[in-house]
């Protein structure tokens, strides 16, 4: 009697005022939505409904509806790509559908068949095949949510909810091309602790970095380093954070990121950086290193000019060149020429990457629609 969500009682609904498209270089990023929404809800007695995709609307929702008052709320961010034969095809969404589920289990909310969404998200991005640009580094990004829709202040396990996917077209996150960025290594505040919740996509995660992200803008750096603890480097702003440095004691090249321990947001761009790195980099002489790392190791490196790149890697930008942390008034160079925008290492891995999101590289990664 519990469905689970079931692809073949999709209802399509097209909306009769298809909007105009934006050229390309006027793109921004989410600031602009396709014609069309993937909704599906929930119910506790039921399971999932029959899902729809009808035209992008407003929500009506109780103010007293749950996720309003006590965030349940949890999202994924994934894109589609436009292939050079027309095709559209998904990026490792069966990675974000495993996280997706985890997320909103976390918080109540209900869990579902991995392959049945990616089979509706799949028709979904199909539908809104014209909003995607054809050329290198345009996508569509798709945006499931999970809300709780039940209206009651009572605080409890939601006893309905709603899962929709939206689609926003998008464009290189740098158009101008990379601009590496300067990091303010943060103390004063935590993005995420042993036994929380910061390895789940949770709104809840997001809305608290906005603060010291603009204290950070205010002393004119653009994102913030998260450190926890003993000073251990976690994350960049919304995104994973990879180091290259040379080993002090055998000066072998080692790419360097946190470990998955609770505090660190699975990225699917994370573990796509990871196994291209072990693939491409490992029989280059490399060491790939999922391991705690404090910011003085960083210092340390640089001074000793092991420091050789850093960079974030997220679904939006791909991969983020950093050139400089300020820690303790300080300034960790990481590595950049002046003239310099992105190290090698982040543009082989944006290359590597872009080559099988957009099928040029034939991969099991990429998923056909
Ligand atoms: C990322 O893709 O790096 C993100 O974290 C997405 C962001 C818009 C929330």
């Amino acid at each position: 009697t519990h469905q689970d969500i079931d692809p073949a009682k999709l209802t399509i609904e097209k909306s009769t005022s298809p909007k105009a498209l934006l050229k390309p270089e006027e793109l921004v990023f989410g600031h602009t939505f396709t014609d069309h929404m993937l909704t599906i809800e929930w119910n506790e007695t039921s399971g999932w409904h029959a899902p729809q995709i009808k035209p992008y609307q407003n929500l009506s929702l109780d103010p007293a509806t749950c996720v309003f008052h006590y965030a349940f709320e949890c999202f994924e961010g994934m894109k589609a790509y436009k292939d050079k034969s027309g095709g559209i095809r998904l990026f490792r969404p069966d990675r974000n559908m495993e996280r997706f589920n985890k997320s909103a289990a976390r918080i109540a909310l209900p869990t579902f068949a991995p392959t049945a969404l990616i089979e509706l998200i799949a028709t979904f991005a199909k539908l809104e095949s014209r909003f995607i640009p054809d050329q290198r580094g345009y996508s569509l990004y798709l945006r499931p949510t999970m809300i709780g829709t039940q209206k009651t202040l009572g605080v409890g396990p939601p006893g309905s909810a709603l899962l929709y996917v939206i689609a926003s077209p998008v464009g290189p996150y740098y158009p101008t091309g990379f601009k590496a960025v300067s990091l303010e290594a943060t103390d004063y505040a935590v993005r995420a602790w042993p036994g929380g919740v910061g390895d789940k996509k949770l709104g809840a995660n997001y809305a608290p970095c906005i603060v010291p992200q603009r204290e950070a803008m205010s002393r004119g750096f653009q994102q913030n380093l998260w450190l926890f603890g003993e000073e251990y480097v976690t994350e960049v702003g919304t995104m994973n954070f990879f180091v290259a440095i040379r080993n002090k004691e055998t000066g072998a090249k080692e790419l360097i990121t946190a470990p998955l321990d609770g505090t660190i947001l699975g990225g699917v761009t994370r573990d796509s950086v990871l196994s291209l790195a072990k693939e491409k980099l490992v029989p280059a002489g490399w060491n790939i290193v999922e391991r705690k790392y404090t910011i003085k190791e960083l210092d340390e490196a640089a001074n000793e000019g092991r420091l050789i790149e850093a960079f974030g890697s997220g679904t939006a930008a791909i991969v983020s060149p950093v050139r400089t942390i300020s820690w303790k008034g300080k300034t960790i160079n990481c590595g950049l020429k002046d003239h310099e925008e992105s190290g090698e290492l982040a543009l082989k891995m944006k290359d590597w990457m872009e080559a099988r999101m957009y099928g040029d590289d034939e991969h099991e990664w990429s998923y056909h629609c």
